[in-house]
């Protein structure tokens, strides 16, 4: 059923885009739907929501913007997410995360580099120019979204720390404050997680050039519950592999455990490439539901259509086994 909704009826994230989207077909599309509800009311929105909105200025386009699939609405990719901290609860995060202090925000580097450095999140967005990419995001429960994430190579950022020849893997580790984050306490079974999320990758990987450090979507800043202010996104894995609010970057020798492998390493592994050869032990990994979308299922495609730029790194290892 598609309903077509007035003003008071269409929250003002849901305009946000039209605003910031660059891409003409689906700007003109969505305008086009939307004035059937009425133009005046439109404009009216966007600028109550310009106010509202923290809005990322000179955003580059991106050479590797690399699909132009329909993006899933700014509601679905904000309402509908996995962050343990804030509960198991998919509606969770979007209730909860506004609770989190998101300014100062600090990230150590540490480990095998030649120039650790603590960083304030707003010495980062000064030091990084902004690029919009749009990305296929394959969650490993087999739904999926595309989304247009705000950030910067992740190479660039590793790599203005001198890493040394003993830098093998990146860990990175997402904040613990359970004053803030309600899934971070206790329940009467004892925590969900072990705190701190952690999440790691080769070193190779993290050099990839479509791995990215990203600090927003939609042209504006990362909503909470996305992982602000800052979180990694590594388009080619599965969604857990983007490890949210990240406080610490350490370079290390030995490959790092990461939280789902700790937890059910029968289930989840160091990789998390996207694989539809490879299925999870409790259900198949051959298709995904998109987000927002009505009806089907559609094929998961092998590395989520990033074979041509990532394909090399795993040549020679057996999938199944480096799952
Ligand atoms: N990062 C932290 N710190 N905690 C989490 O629970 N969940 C992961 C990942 N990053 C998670 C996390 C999982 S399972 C997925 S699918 C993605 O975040 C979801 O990202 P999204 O909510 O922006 O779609």
């Amino acid at each position: 059923m598609v309903l077509i909704r007035r003003k008071p009826d269409i929250p003002t994230s849901e305009i946000t885009p039209l605003s910031v989207y660059k891409n003409r077909r689906k700007f003109l599309k969505t305008t086009a739907a939307l004035a059937i509800g009425g133009t005046a009311s439109i404009l009216a929105i966007e600028s109550e929501d310009a106010q509202a909105a923290q809005k990322f200025e000179n955003i580059m386009d991106s050479p590797f913007s690399s699909t132009d699939e329909e993006l899933t609405s700014f509601k679905d990719v904000t309402s509908y997410n996995n962050f343990y901290e804030f509960g198991t609860d998919k509606r969770s995060p979007s209730k909860l995360a506004h609770r989190l202090t998101t300014r100062p925000w600090s990230l150590s580097v540490s480990g095998e580099c030649e120039a650790p450095r603590d960083w304030d999140i707003e010495d980062i967005l000064k030091q990084f120019p902004l690029e919009e990419r749009i990305y296929r995001h394959r969650c490993v429960e087999a739904w999926s979204m595309v989304v247009p994430w705000v950030g910067f190579p992740l190479s660039e950022f590793l790599k203005s720390h001198k890493p040394t020849s003993k830098a093998k893997y990146v860990e990175m580790l997402t904040l613990v404050r359970p004053e803030e984050m309600d899934g971070q306490r206790p329940g009467l079974f004892g925590s969900v997680l072990d705190w701190p999320y952690r999440e790691g990758l080769r070193m190779d990987e993290a050099m990839n050039p479509l791995a990215i450090f990203a600090v927003g979507l939609y042209g504006q800043h990362m909503p909470n519950q996305n992982g602000a202010p800052i979180r990694l996104v590594v388009p080619w894995k599965y969604g857990f592999k983007g490890i949210k609010s990240i406080v610490s970057v350490t370079f290390t020798e030995q490959q790092p455990l990461n939280t789902w492998q700790d937890q059910a390493p029968n289930e989840y592994g160091f990789y998390a490439n996207v694989n539809p050869n490879v299925d999870h032990p409790r259900w198949s990994q051959a298709t995904e539901r998109r987000v927002g979308t009505l009806f089907g299922r559609q094929p998961t495609l092998m590395f989520n259509g990033y074979s041509e730029q990532v394909a090399s790194l795993y040549s020679g290892m057996d999938l199944s086994v480096n799952f």
